[in-house]
């Protein structure tokens, strides 16, 4: 935990500084490209690993996903930042399968039931008002047997790391500004909103862009 600390004192002022300096979409594409190459990257080519046919991302941001879909896949991305989907729609228009932009939150899908393959998330859980809903709704859409793919940074098990999470969740989240709460008990979500969890993948990501190197959890259920 020591370690986390000093570096989160180390890059994250830096970090900052960069974050007031660009503008919101081009803040999020250049922490994406760095995350990528410090790793993010390889997890994000196994979040979507083998997954076919009718895809909802949720969360879009600006795209960052769009360039590891495999072929046969229609992909449907909702995202409800108009800045944040303007460079989604950018970067479907760049992309090698189908990718339909649409406005949207995890919390009330525009998807009818039972309509959709898998449905894809990466680093949205965290930021969403309500992750009970938002599971909910992933439920509501998918198919039986469909697949829940995550890629999220969830809360410490540890006995010391978890409470002090917790207590500094409120300045993280004036830190990040962008609605991240670095606490939320993702995998234990997943269950209690009635998925069967096939496999939880444990990483921490090292990256200066990313600076709070939280336990990550690349997880796939099932419905
Ligand atoms: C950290 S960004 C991740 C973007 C992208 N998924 C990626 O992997 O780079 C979190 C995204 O979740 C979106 N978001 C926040 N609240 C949401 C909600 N309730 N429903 C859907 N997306 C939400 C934000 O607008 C933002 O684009």
């Amino acid at each position: 935990m020591i370690r986390e600390i000093v570096y989160f004192l180390r890059h994250g002022p830096s970090v900052s500084r960069r974050q007031a300096s660009m503008g919101r979409v081009e803040f999020q594409q250049w922490l994406a490209a760095e995350a990528d190459k410090d790793g993010l990257a390889e997890l994000r080519s196994a979040l979507v690993d083998a997954l076919r046919g009718d895809i909802l991302e949720v969360g879009a941001g600006s795209g960052a996903m769009f360039a590891y879909y495999g072929e046969g896949v229609s992909v449907t991305a909702i995202e409800p930042d108009d800045e944040f989907r303007a460079g989604a729609e950018e970067a479907a228009r760049a992309a090698d399968v189908m990718i339909d932009v649409v406005p949207g939150a995890g919390e009330s899908l525009p998807c009818p039931d039972a309509s959709i393959d898998a449905v894809v998330a990466s680093t949205v859980l965290c930021s969403v008002r309500s992750v009970q809903q938002t599971l909910a709704e992933f439920k509501r859409v998918l198919r039986p047997g469909g697949e829940l793919r995550l890629l999220e940074h969830v809360r410490s098990e540890s006995w010391l790391a978890g409470p002090l999470m917790d207590f500094f969740n409120p300045v993280w989240l004036h830190v990040n500004k962008v609605g991240c709460n670095w606490n939320r008990r993702t995998v234990e979500a997943v269950r209690e909103a009635g998925f069967r969890v096939a496999s939880v993948r444990k990483y921490k990501l090292w990256s200066p862009a990313s600076p709070a190197p939280c336990p990550g959890r690349l997880i796939k259920a099932v419905r």
